[in-house]
């Protein structure tokens, strides 16, 4: 990346508008009709909506997530499905422009409007506009939209692309998945992907509606770029003191359409902040894109977006009001957010490559959080309601990061509405996932229009700090994952240059100056930077509960060995490897009633993974101040994955339906501001503390020494007060394991074990953490609790624990993450 820094003046926020009131809008949202192929199914359908969701709910099919519908109904997207309305055309056709739009369609479909073909659609992820006034008649006007079976589509076009394969042209067969999706512009993973099951969806999963207006109609508002001077922290300074002085640039851009050439006015003004500018401007016919810089005045105090845990997330409005003759043509407003972002990249001294880290209003931030996949395998089931309880769970945890990945959709706009408000930076991916990609013209053109349409529609949003061209493509590539021939290799980077290189990166780069653009890990400058520099993916998987799995199984699906227990595992050798490494530090479930032993299954299999986590998490957390063997400055944990799409095993910490994980519980202590860390090396117990926040502390750590078979301490040892500068990681704590235990009694490693935290004068900083001296399963003296817990309904309930078999009590271990220990995530 040639750029080390990315200096981003402002931010600005355009939600969407609603149109100006001489635009008479139709919404054609509402009841359709649905037809199948040959005519045999024709039933109404809610748009926006899916083929799927549209028989479900007039009972054709059941719950697609039950036990092994997923295979069952395979036949919905083998079929060809058209939605029909029909609609009034009198108040439209006395309009001078016309416009059917669809927000999103679900994906390839042929368009007709009584009769005519109008237009035609490959891409899920664009918007559509189609000119109608010419087909529109003065009474019911017919709307047709046809849409050809994706899975069909997608070997069509496999065989039309004959010169060399395309790979990895099928998901491993433990996935029970479609074939081809790569040379399809939809959701990756709704062909299937090891955490999820195949539902190639079909349907009208945006909106739509009819636009017609005389002169003048806005299609979209949206933030342009803007370099200010460099922000910089003053050290001791109240950072919103700090950026008082410095001068920011709004700059807006406008879409417009208009009928004929015509010229007006345009006035922007921030009342707050006491600035408003009127530019005159020409219009010209078909979208027109205007834009204007606004600046603030520089005595103004602006009020800076944070993340969270670092300070606010504030608005401003905007105003935008367009004028001819004096008439008004066009008024809205919006929010702007002001924050800047850098992605720096620069050398270290002891160190090969180079940092990497974001600096936020030029403070040096730790990304702490996960990565986001589709909520649902049907969008449409994606209310607010779940949006906001799965973004809110992540800030609950102490979360201010996270990756929406690759292989899914670009969130809906309340999605970066709720992280702007909540203060959730987004590391947004284009949608391209482990697969090599086709180059073919019409495919490269419907990606051009999508990543102009997709970083116009997000480039206002504050939470998007980051622009990341794929998932694991390069990767795929670099490392081989399909045998491509050393021959044939040049091909295939030709592609991906001419894919990534030439043309979403050259239109970021033209539309988006404000954000960096990333190709990881990067072909031209792979292994330069360490991987622990920032880790955006590791994981281990664990089971949801039973509460999570009982809908949507039935008796005899309640064993570990069960056939749906293998259906729902889609990664190869899963279940089996949550076993192995469970093994190794727990006793495992030995009930003999298969259906206790399946529950404590699933329960161990989520302690082994909040183990597994916390160990790598709390390893990149204490590395961020320390470069060792040259590795280090790890500023970014965001670990694999958030949420789930179905009730299946996952590396997920949220399970379907939002209830949190025991993962979940551990991360919102392991992301806590100020956490200890403690690790043994060469069996010497060292503690860190390590420090997000903004000001200095003077800390001491407290370890406390206990017997597995008594709840009162062995005894307590506490260093001396330290200084931990804001931002940073310090040894606090060090101790021989055996010394330390000689002065507790009759301690060994396996009767006892450590837990420990931080305190200053005013008492005690961040989460009580612990230690174990042995694999729990070696521990001695542990007793049978006598435990009995309440499972509140209100609100989210816990891992149910209603009776603890003596191995649940012991529920972590001394290990430093290894290979093993954090299977790699196929994702
Ligand atoms: C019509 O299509 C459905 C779904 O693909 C199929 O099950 C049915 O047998 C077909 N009916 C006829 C008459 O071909
Ligand atoms: C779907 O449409 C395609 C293209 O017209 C056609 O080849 C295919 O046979 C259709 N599928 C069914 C199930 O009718
Ligand atoms: C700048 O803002 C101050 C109040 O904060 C106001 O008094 C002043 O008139 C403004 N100047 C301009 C040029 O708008
Ligand atoms: C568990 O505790 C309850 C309440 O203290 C007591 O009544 C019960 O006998 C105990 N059970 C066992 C197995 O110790």
């Amino acid at each position: 990346m040639s750029p080390r820094a990315f200096v981003l003046g402002v931010l600005c926020v355009l939600s969407p508008v609603p149109a100006p009131a001489h635009t008479h809008t139709l919404s054609l949202d509402g009841k359709w009709t649905l037809t199948n192929s040959n005519a045999s199914l024709s039933l109404p359908a809610q748009v926006p909506g899916s083929v799927h969701t549209a028989l479900q709910q007039q009972g054709y099919i059941q719950d697609p997530y039950f036990r092994f519908n997923d295979v069952s109904y395979r036949w919905i997207a083998l079929d060809n499905w058209t939605y029909t309305v029909t609609f009034p055309g009198s108040q439209l056709r006395d309009r001078q422009k016309v416009l059917l739009v669809l927000d999103g369609v679900d994906t390839v479909s042929t368009v007709q409007l009584n009769g005519m073909v109008v237009g035609k659609t490959d891409n899920m992820f664009r918007r559509y506009d189609f000119s109608i006034r010419d087909w529109l008649q003065d009474g019911d006007n017919e709307l047709k939209v046809s849409l050809l079976s994706p899975v069909l589509y997608a070997s069509e076009r496999r065989n039309a692309h004959s010169a060399y394969r395309v790979p990895p042209e099928c998901p491993p067969d433990v996935q029970r998945g479609e074939c081809h999706v790569n040379f399809v512009r939809k959701e990756q993973s709704s062909f299937s992907w090891d955490w999820g099951p195949s539902f190639p969806t079909m349907g009208l999963w945006r909106g739509v509606r009819v636009e017609a207006f005389d002169v003048l109609q806005l299609s979209q508002l949206s933030s342009v770029p803007l370099y200010t001077s460099v922000l910089r922290p003053v050290v001791g300074k109240s950072l919103n003191i700090m950026m008082k002085s410095v001068e920011w640039t709004v700059q807006v851009q406008l879409l417009v359409d208009v009928v004929l050439k015509t010229s007006g006015q345009i006035t922007l003004s921030i009342p707050e902040l006491h600035t408003e500018h009127t530019f005159s401007s020409q219009f010209v016919p078909g979208e027109t894109g205007l834009s204007f810089s606004v600046h603030v005045n520089t005595s103004s105090q602006v009020r800076l977006w944070w993340p969270n845990g670092h300070g606010e997330q504030p608005f401003y409005r905007l105003l935008v009001r367009g004028s001819q003759d004096g008439v008004v043509i066009l008024s809205t407003e919006s929010k702007v957010y002001f924050r800047s972002v850098e992605l720096v990249q620069e050398p270290i001294v002891g160190s090969p490559g180079l940092s990497f880290y974001f600096r936020i209003n030029g403070k040096p931030v730790f990304l702490k959080g996960s990565n986001w996949i589709p909520a649902h395998s049907f969008q449409d089931r994606v209310t607010p309601a779940v949006l906001r309880n799965l973004l809110q769970s992540a800030v609950d945890a102490n979360m201010n990061a996270l990756r929406v990945w690759g292989g899914g959709v670009y969130e809906q706009d309340l999605f970066y509405d709720i992280c702007d408000e909540l203060g959730v930076m987004v590391w947004q991916d284009f949608m391209f996932a482990c697969a090599m990609y086709p180059t073919e013209d019409d495919f490269l053109q419907t990606v051009r229009e999508e990543v102009v349409q997709q970083v116009r529609r997000l480039a206002s949003h504050p939470s998007v700090i980051i622009w990341s061209g794929n998932n694991e493509n390069e990767a795929a590539l670099a490392t081989d994952w399909f045998n491509i021939p050393a021959s044939q290799r040049p091909t295939y980077v030709k592609d991906y240059v001419t894919l990534y290189v030439d043309n979403i990166r050259a239109i970021v780069q033209q539309e988006d100056q404000t954000r960096p653009f990333l190709l990881r890990p990067g072909l031209l400058d792979w292994r330069t930077f360490p991987r622990t520099r920032f880790a955006s993916e590791y994981g281990f998987q664990s089971w949801p509960s039973f509460s999570t799995l009982q809908p949507v199984s039935i008796k005899e699906d309640w064993s570990y060995d069960s056939d749906f227990a293998s259906h729902r595992q889609h990664h190869e050798g899963g279940n089996q490897q949550m076993l192995q490494q469970a093994a190794l530090h727990f006793h495992l479930p030995s009930s003999t009633q298969a259906s206790s032993r399946f529950t404590h299954t699933l329960y161990i299999t989520q302690v082994m993974q909040a183990q597994c986590v916390k160990t790598q998490t709390e390893f990149y957390r204490r590395s961020r101040s320390e470069i060792i063997e040259g590795k280090g400055h790890t500023m970014g944990a965001l670990y694999w994955q958030l949420n789930d799409i179905w009730q299946a095993p996952s590396w997920s910490s949220l399970e379907f339906g939002g209830k949190w994980k025991m993962l979940h519980y551990f991360a919102q202590d392991f992301f806590a501001a100020v956490l200890p860390v403690g690790f043994e090396d060469d069996d010497t117990l060292l503690v860190y503390a390590v420090s997000d926040l903004s000001q200095d502390l003077q800390l001491r750590a407290v370890v406390t020494v206990f017997s597995w078979a008594d709840l009162d301490p062995a005894c307590t040892l506490k260093s001396d007060l330290l200084l931990v500068p804001g931002g940073s990681a310090v040894p606090i704590f060090k101790q021989p394991v055996a010394a330390l235990l000689a002065g507790c009694g009759r301690c060994t490693r396996l009767t006892c074990l450590l837990t420990f935290h931080l305190e200053d004068d005013s008492g005690q900083q961040g989460p009580t953490n612990h230690h174990f001296l042995c694999s729990p399963k070696d521990a001695e003296g542990l007793q049978r609790p006598n435990i009995t817990a309440k499972v509140q309904q209100e609100g989210r309930d816990t891992p149910s624990r209603s009776t603890l078999p003596p191995w649940l009590r012991s529920c972590g271990s001394t290990w430093e993450p290894s290979p093993d220990a954090s299977a790699p995530t196929a994702s």
